[in-house]
C-alpha cells in the first residue's frame, strides 16, 4: 500500500495562521507536531509494508523533505512536484502514474486532518482494501453533526457487508441542501481520504476525464528525478484542468464504496472546527498564547505576538499575528477565504 500524500494545498480558511509560505498543514495547530507530521505518522503506523508518497509544490518542497526525512527516512518513495497547483484529482493522477505496479493500492491522505483512534482507522481500512482490491473506490464516510458547507456528501446505498455502495456523492452542497439531507438521514460526510487501486482511478479519469488524464500523462512523460524530487514537465501540467477528485470523479463513478469511520475524525478545515475539537472552557472558549476575557463565551481566541483582552462577546474568532487581526463572526468562519482574496487583490 502506498500512502498518498496531499500537501498542496493553502488552508485559506485557517488565516492568518495558516499563509501561502506556510500553510496550515506545515503549523502545529493541534499538537506539538504538524499536521503533515501527524498524517505521515498515521500512514506508517497502519501496516508495516506502507510506503509514503508526498505530492507537493516547488517553493515547500524542503519543508515536506524534511518531514519525510524525520518521519519516513527508510519508507518514502519520495515526492512529486507540481510546477503548477491543479487542484487534486491530476495530483492523484500523478500519484497514479508513479506506482510501480497498476493494482498498487494507493491511500490517499489529506495532509490537513486529525485522526485520534489509529485502531479503529487501521480497521476501517483493512476493510476498505479488501473492497479495493476489487476494483472499488473506497471512501471513508463521517456521521455528520451539522449542515456543514465545506465537506462532501455521501448518500449510502446497499450494505455489501461491512461497507456500502455509494449512492450518491454531492461536493460541498449549499446549506439548505445539506439541512436537507442530515433530515431526510442516510448521508455521510466525505473525510477525503480514499483508498483505490492505481488502475482504477486512471480508469475512471480516461472515462470521466480524458483531458485531463492526457495531460498528467503529457506532465509525468517530460518528468525530471532530482534526488528526492520528481518534477513533471510544467508545460503538460499547465494545460491540465484544475479540479478535485471530488467534482472530477468522486460526483461522476457509479463504482464507490463507503466505510463508515468512526476515530475522532476533524478535518481542521475552519477555525470553529479546530475550537471544537480543542478543550473548552466552562464557557465554551478556546483560548491560545496571552488572551483575557471577561464575560466572553463560544468563542475561540489566539494571540500570537500582544495580549490580546475580550469583553462581552460571543461565538466570535478572534485571532492575533504580528501583522494581521482577524475578528469574524463563529457562524461565518468559512468565508474566510473571502478576506483572503480581497487582502490578496489589494496586494
Ligand atoms: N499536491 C496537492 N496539489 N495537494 C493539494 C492541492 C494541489 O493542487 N490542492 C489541495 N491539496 C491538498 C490540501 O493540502 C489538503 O491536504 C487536501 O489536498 C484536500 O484539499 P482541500 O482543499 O483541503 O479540500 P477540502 O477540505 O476543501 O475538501 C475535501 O476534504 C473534505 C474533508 O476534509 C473534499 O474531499 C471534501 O469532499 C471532504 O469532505
Ligand atoms: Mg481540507
Amino acid at each position: 500500500m502506498l500512502a498518498v500524500i496531499l500537501s498542496g494545498g493553502s488552508g485559506t480558511r485557517l488565516w492568518p495562521l495558516s499563509r501561502e509560505a506556510y500553510p496550515k498543514q506545515f503549523l502545529p495547530v493541534v499538537s506539538e507536531d504538524s499536521l503533515l507530521a501527524e498524517t505521515i505518522q498515521r500512514g506508517l503506523m497502519l501496516e508495516d509494508d506502507l510506503r509514503v508518497l508526498a505530492i507537493t509544490n516547488e517553493d515547500h518542497r524542503f519543508v515536506v523533505a524534511a518531514q519525510l526525512q524525520v518521519q519516513a527516512p527508510t519508507r518514502t518513495d519520495g515526492i512529486i512536484l507540481e510546477p503548477v497547483g491543479r487542484n487534486t484529482a491530476p495530483a492523484i493522477a500523478l500519484a497514479a502514474l508513479a506506482a510501480s505496479d497498476p493494482e498498487e493500492l494507493l491511500l490517499v491522505m489529506p495532509s490537513d486532518h486529525v485522526l485520534k483512534d489509529i485502531e479503529a482507522f487501521r480497521v476501517a481500512v483493512r476493510k476498505g482494501a479488501e473492497a479495493a482490491r476489487k476494483g472499488k473506490l473506497v471512501t471513508f464516510g463521517i456521521v455528520p453533526s451539522a449542515p456543514h458547507t465545506g465537506y462532501g456528501y455521501i448518500r449510502t446505498g446497499e450494505d455489501l457487508g461491512g461497507y456500502s455502495e455509494v449512492a450518491a456523492f454531492v461536493e460541498k452542497p449549499d446549506e439548505a441542501t445539506a439541512r436537507q439531507y442530515l433530515n431526510e438521514g442516510g448521508y455521510l460526510w466525505n473525510s477525503g481520504m480514499f483508498l483505490f487501486r492505481a488502475d482504477r482511478y486512471l480508469e475512471e479519469l480516461a472515462e470521466h476525464q480524458p483531458d485531463m488524464l492526457a495531460a498528467c500523462k503529457a506532465a509525468w512523460a517530460e518528468k525530471q528525478d532530482d534526488l528526492d524530487f520528481t518534477r513533471v514537465g510544467r508545460e503538460g501540467f499547465e494545460a491540465c484542468p484544475d479540479d478535485s477528485i471530488d467534482y472530477a470523479v468522486m460526483e461522476k463513478t457509479g463504482d464507490a464504496v463507503v466505510i463508515p469511520l468512526d476515530a475522532g475524525w476533524s478535518d481542521v478545515g475552519s477555525w470553529s472546527a479546530l475550537q471544537d475539537i480543542l478543550p473548552q472552557d466552562e464557557h465554551g472558549n478556546v483560548c491560545r498564547g496571552d488572551v483575557i476575557v471577561e464575560d466572553v463565551s463560544g468563542s475561540y481566541i489566539h494571540a500570537d505576538s500582544r495580549l490580546v483582552a475580550v469583553l462581552g462577546v460571543e461565538d466570535h474568532v478572534i485571532v492575533e499575528t504580528d501583522d494581521v487581526v482577524l475578528v469574524a463572526d463563529r457562524s461565518r468562519v468559512q468565508d474566510v477565504k473571502k478576506l483572503v482574496a480581497k487582502v490578496k487583490a489589494q496586494g
